[in-house]
């Protein structure tokens, strides 16, 4: 690895994706959201109707998907582009991420898609956010993070996100498609979501955004 990485793993509503953005932007680096590779993935096999035990198939799409992202200079949003077509809102809906935490299970789709990331790694540096980047995909990493919080906390900021957009949402159905959803990332075979051994553990729980985006910060800079 050429450029300084900095990975951000953590479990689902965990407010990643977030201090992940602002990071790359103090910096001035790169940033990769790899649950959106796999969310994507996930639409590409539900639009082209695969049996998901169809591995051949699976492995066929992960090394052919057409995916391109696109930043905006007058917002922080990035859209996500799956075959030409722009998936940025299906892309983020917790049926979409329901379905790519069931197919980044398998193995080989893992495998197909290694790379991929990989090549997000480039000059001055990366902002890599996910479940198994600094356990698989970037283990050299210089600096990495675990963040987590407890199922109750995360919950609530998701209904709170959903409630700003305008959508209604139930604790208790978020509570629940929350702590299946990290069960299933974190019991699974291949590359499943846990720290890494190097990786500085940061319970987000009670801190606010600022406090969270401080500590990494501070780690980056050291
Ligand atoms: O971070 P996210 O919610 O967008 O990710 C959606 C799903 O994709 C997540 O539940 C599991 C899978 N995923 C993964 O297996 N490995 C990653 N590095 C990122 C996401």
């Amino acid at each position: 690895m050429s450029a300084p990485v900095l990975t951000i793993d953590g479990p689902s509503g965990v407010g990643k994706g977030t201090v992940a953005r602002v990071i790359a932007q103090q910096q001035g680096w790169h940033l990769l959201d790899s649950g959106a590779i796999y969310r994507a993935f996930a639409l590409a096999v539900d639009a082209r109707n695969i049996d998901v035990a169809d591995e051949k198939a699976l492995e066929e799409i992960a090394k052919n998907l057409d995916l391109a992202f696109k930043t905006h200079q007058d917002s922080e949003l990035v859209s996500v582009y799956l075959d030409g077509k722009d998936v940025s809102s299906v892309l983020r809906t917790e049926q979409t991420g329901e379905m790519a935490s069931r197919i980044a299970s398998i193995g080989v789709v893992r495998s197909a898609l290694l790379k991929r990331q990989q090549d997000f790694a480039v000059a001055p540096g990366l902002v890599a956010d996910g479940r198994d980047m600094g356990t698989v995909v970037f283990q050299e990493a210089a600096f990495k993070v675990y963040l987590t919080a407890s199922s109750a906390a995360r919950s609530n900021r998701r209904l709170k996100q959903l409630q700003v957009q305008g959508h209604k949402g139930i604790m208790s159905q978020i509570l629940a498609e929350v702590e299946a959803r990290d069960a299933r990332d974190s019991s699974r075979k291949h590359s499943p979501l846990k720290p890494a051994k190097d990786a500085l553990i940061i319970d987000t729980t009670e801190l606010s955004l600022d406090e969270v985006v401080a500590q990494v910060s501070a780690l980056v800079k050291a």
